[in-house]
């Protein structure tokens, strides 16, 4: 029986993930809860400013991240390995306007995709094709958001920034969205 019991050696088929593969997917949990924190504190902010359409679209944005933080610690758990529950903190608080807030977005959502793209680089590296697998759907996720994210700045652009056209981008963001995800 003890030798049913031994842990199953360096192999993570079908047994314990790789431990540079746990460790790398709970950086990519607490990124996501940092993400989700972060989008947050910016619907906070575009709430209180007056923006509802932009407060709305961060509220709901807010609540995909932790989606994908959630579905990241439920594979890491079937796994056989822990997922650990990051300790997240509120992001900036105030901003100049909605340009930099979309900015600050874009520049989150690319440095989130350079570090998926590194989870997938380990999961070739230790030939972990499970976990590649599964982080396909993030490369696909990042793909849609960092497009939505350069619309909606391309849109700012076009708005300009007197008062009048950021209400009338508040207004229509969700219509923006629907025409992005309808392309993408
Ligand atoms: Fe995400
Ligand atoms: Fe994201």
């Amino acid at each position: 029986m003890a030798a049913l019991l031994a842990p199953v050696e360096e192999s993570y088929f079908g047994g314990m993930m790789h431990e540079k593969i746990s460790e790398a997917l709970n950086a990519q949990i607490a990124l996501e809860g940092q993400s989700s924190h972060t989008y947050l504190t910016m619907a906070v902010w575009a709430e209180t400013q007056g923006f509802d359409g932009v407060a709305d679209f961060l509220y709901a944005h807010a609540e995909e991240e932790r989606m994908h933080m959630l579905k990241l610690m439920r594979f890491v758990n079937e796994r056989g390995a822990v997922a650990l529950v990051p300790t997240v903190h509120a992001g900036p608080t105030s901003y100049q306007g909605l340009r930099e807030v979309f900015e600050s977005i874009l520049g989150h959502e690319t440095k989130v995709t350079e570090n998926i793209n590194g989870v997938v680089d380990l999961c070739l590296s230790v030939k972990d094709y499970t976990t590649h697998n599964f982080m396909q759907w993030y490369v696909g996720e990042q793909i849609e958001e960092e497009a939505l994210a350069r619309k909606l700045l391309d849109k700012l652009a076009l708005a300009g920034d007197d008062n009048g056209a950021m209400y009338l981008f508040d207004r229509d963001i969700m219509g923006f969205m629907a025409q992005a995800s309808n392309k993408a």
